[in-house]
């Protein structure tokens, strides 16, 4: 099958994103030379699935160099660039992907790359692994395995792998410490905060900011929004997540209490409905409501629509409901993941590590699928030290090294007792 994308013609503005990408992935880049290009993708079919936008066109693009077969596949309404689509295929990457699409067609790019038969899956909320596993089981036959980008779609196997229907192995990238310590905690604190503050054009100095979940990227949104001066409350349901919320300095509360004083309001907790009709309610005047968790359903959007007499679209992104008694609650994105539908997703810097991850774990599965069990595993700690140590290179920064007598310390359990 060809690939299925809005405009091949819009290919040059993509190549530009892709170039601009490049310069600024220098693990990525490097990783190319060592191990990636080692042959062992050699031949292989990589099919990804990612919000499509440049840093994902760049991971396609190593893989495709390092001589893997690559086809790439949008993951849902809001998150294609037209361009950089365009300028994949025209790179010779396979790509379902348009902007034009909705859910139904998202189903429909999951299922033309699973018919592809690919050996390796790189997965974004499981997508495609529910997709080989249910309409497209044909698909089984070749998989080696996959692995897995996002917090929610580590959860999501998990239940999966519980319930005896995960039929390979799949790596959490989303748990490899280059991951979740930077894409999840300073990615979405930034790229999700500038996105809502550009599609307002308010300030944040002062305001009263509410963050649902206090998890990585709970705790980057609360801490940025800190920096920016703003008073933060966070809502949580683990009270030993909510205590150390409180012990960073921040206001705890329920957020049916915190729903009446906030005044910019945060989903990330990958649940449904944690923004819901009795927060509506209790909403002041002039909220501003964005969502950064990995389901589209935090905010129960449908809800909103339901409680509103008026619906008017403000500026790019931002659209504004009027209830009944007057007041009015903003809502970004559609209550889409912000720093996706309404900007780029995460800084380039932040994802060179998480796709180096990935390409690391599409490099290990390849070669060592024969021993993993079918389920949700661990990477490696070999390749968060190895991504670690080249970004520091690439930044200038060296670092200490354990002695051979601080090493035997460490490992010599006696040392308590009297020589
Ligand atoms: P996490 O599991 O570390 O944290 C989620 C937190 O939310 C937990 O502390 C949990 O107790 C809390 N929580 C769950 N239900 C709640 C509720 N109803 N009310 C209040 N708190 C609740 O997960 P992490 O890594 O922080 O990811 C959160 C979500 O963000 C996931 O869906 C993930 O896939 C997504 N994500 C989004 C990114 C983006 O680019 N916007 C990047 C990385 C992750």
């Amino acid at each position: 099958m060809t690939s299925l994308i809005r405009d091949p013609a819009l290919a040059p503005g993509g190549q530009e994103k892709i170039e601009w990408v490049a310069r600024h992935s220098p693990v990525l880049t490097r990783l190319l030379r060592d191990p990636l290009a080692d042959g062992t993708l050699a031949g292989l079919r990589i099919g990804v699935s990612m919000p499509l936008e440049a840093k994902t066109a760049y991971l396609a693009w190593i893989l495709k160099q390092a001589g893997a077969e690559v086809a790439v596949a949008g993951t849902a309404p809001g998150y294609v660039q037209d361009d950089v689509a365009a300028a994949l295929v025209q790179r010779g990457v396979q790509v379902f992907a348009s902007s034009e699409h909705d859910r139904a067609g998202f189903q429909r790019c999951f299922e033309a790359l699973a018919d592809l038969g690919c050996d390796l899956f790189i997965d974004d909320r499981g997508e495609l692994t529910h997709t080989a596993h249910t309409s497209r089981r044909a698909a089984l036959s070749r998989l080696r395995g996959a692995s897995e980008q996002t917090t929610s779609g580590v959860t999501r196997l998990k239940a999966m792998a519980e319930a005896g229907r995960l039929d390979y192995p799949v790596l959490a990238a989303n748990d490899a410490r280059c991951k979740y310590l930077f894409d999840n905690r300073h990615g979405t604190g930034q790229s999700a905060l500038v996105a809502m503050l550009k599609a307002t054009n308010l300030f944040l100095g002062g305001a009263e900011v509410v963050v649902a979940g206090y998890g990585w990227c709970g705790r980057g949104l609360a801490h940025k929004a800190k920096g920016l001066g703003a008073r933060v409350t966070v809502c949580e349901v683990d009270p030993v997540r909510a205590l150390e919320a409180h012990t960073d300095g921040f206001e705890v509360a329920p957020m049916l209490e915190a729903a009446q004083r906030g005044r910019f309001f945060l989903t990330a907790t990958g649940c449904r409905h944690v923004l819901d009709r009795q927060h509506f309610e209790r909403m002041p005047d002039g909220v501003v409501l964005a969502n950064a968790g990995g389901v589209d359903i935090e905010i129960n959007v449908p809800a909103l629509h339901a409680a509103a007499v008026e619906r008017q679209e403000l500026r790019p992104h931002l659209v504004q409901y009027r209830l009944g008694d007057g007041r009015r609650i903003n809502l970004v994105a559609e209550g889409r993941l912000v720093n996706l539908a309404a900007a780029d997703g995460h800084p380039i810097e932040i994802m060179d590590l998480s796709f180096s991850v990935q390409a690391l774990a599409a490099h290990h599965l390849a070669r060592c699928h024969r021993d993993y069990a079918p389920g949700v595993h661990p990477l490696p700690a070999e390749i968060d030290l190895r991504i670690a140590r080249i970004k520091l290179e690439s930044l200038g920064c060296a670092i200490d090294a354990l002695s051979a007598e601080q090493k035997a310390f460490l490992a010599d359990w006696s040392w308590g007792e009297p020589a």
